[in-house]
């Protein structure tokens, strides 16, 4: 196959096609995201034509329109006037209209309290926590039961969701934490307790088939708590053992303790980065 080459301004030029366009506009999302989808993609088409295609294919998949959002603007003005009352009850409300708006978060409502109470007792409580490509997880925050000046940092490529996170980070009392930043592209150095990559991996591996095991290995963290559904979208197949094989996949070689905890259709593998397991 001929390679295909994109000189600076070409690349630039595509980049402001995908940013600019009807579908994408309001997310503002990252240059750097939308220039590595490209060049991913470009060694593996005949034409530029085609590349272009299998890059709307991917940035379809990676944003995942359709599992859902809510309306960001009406959100930040029910937030801002639900701190203002100082009603809490009214916030809480907020947040789990927040966690219905999509489906990662949706699905893990019936059991997050559980769900956070299991992870801390395996981690201890985290005093540092990266949510890493977190959606709408940090309106889970009134449910995780956390010390009053933890530090919540949360990653996501969705300007209109880091926004809206930064400002209830704030109105909760925590430091406005949130960024805008493509964790593959650039997976965060920050120290941290705990790293929660939630249901994400999977689809890290149709992005780049292998990548996780670079990101991975890439974080500085004491636990990485890697989650993924147990069940496909329509709840029919068992995704067990799939899942166990793509974390032992990406781990193969690597001797780092993992654990298993199963919620209801999600399982999280406890991993201690550097801490021998015993297999
Ligand atoms: C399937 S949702 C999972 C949300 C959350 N982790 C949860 O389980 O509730 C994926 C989220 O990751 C974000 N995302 C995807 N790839 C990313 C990347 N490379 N860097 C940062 N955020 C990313 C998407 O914008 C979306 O909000």
């Amino acid at each position: 196959m001929v390679d295909i080459i994109l000189d600076p301004a070409e690349l630039e030029g595509w980049v402001a096609e995908l940013r600019e366009g009807k579908k994408y506009r309001s997310l503002s999302l990252p240059d750097s995201t939308l220039q590595d989808l490209i060049l991913q993609e470009l060694p593996r088409h005949k034409s530029k034509a085609d590349a272009m295609q299998a890059v709307r294919k991917k940035l379809h998949n990676l944003v995942a329109p359709y599992l859902g959002d809510p309306d960001y603007q009406q959100a930040e003005i029910d937030l801002r006037d639900a701190f203002q009352s100082g009603s809490r009850e009214r916030v809480l409300e907020i947040c789990l209209q927040l966690l219905e708006s999509h489906a990662s978060t949706r699905e893990r409502i019936p059991f997050m309290e559980d769900f956070y109470r299991q992870l801390f007792t395996y981690t201890g409580k985290p005093q540092v926590i990266l949510d890493l490509a977190c959606g709408l997880n940090p309106f889970a925050i009134p449910w995780m039961n956390l010390d009053a000046g933890v530090q919540y940092h949360a990653f996501d490529i969705h300007q209109p969701r880091v926004q809206l996170i930064n400002s209830f980070l704030q109105g909760w009392g925590c430091q406005p934490l949130a960024s805008q930043q493509d964790i593959l592209v650039e997976p965060p150095r920050i120290h941290a307790d705990a790293a929660f990559f939630f249901k994400e991996a999977h689809r890290f591996e149709q992005r780049q088939h292998g990548c996780n095991r670079a990101f991975w290995q890439a974080l500085d963290v004491k636990f990485l708590l890697v989650s993924l559904p147990t069940r496909n979208l329509t709840g029919q197949h068992s995704l067990l053992e799939r899942q166990r094989s793509l974390v032992h996949n990406t781990l193969k070689g690597l001797d780092w303790k993992v654990e298993e905890l199963i919620f209801q259709d999600e399982m999280v593998f406890c991993i201690q980065p550097g801490v021998k397991g015993e297999r």
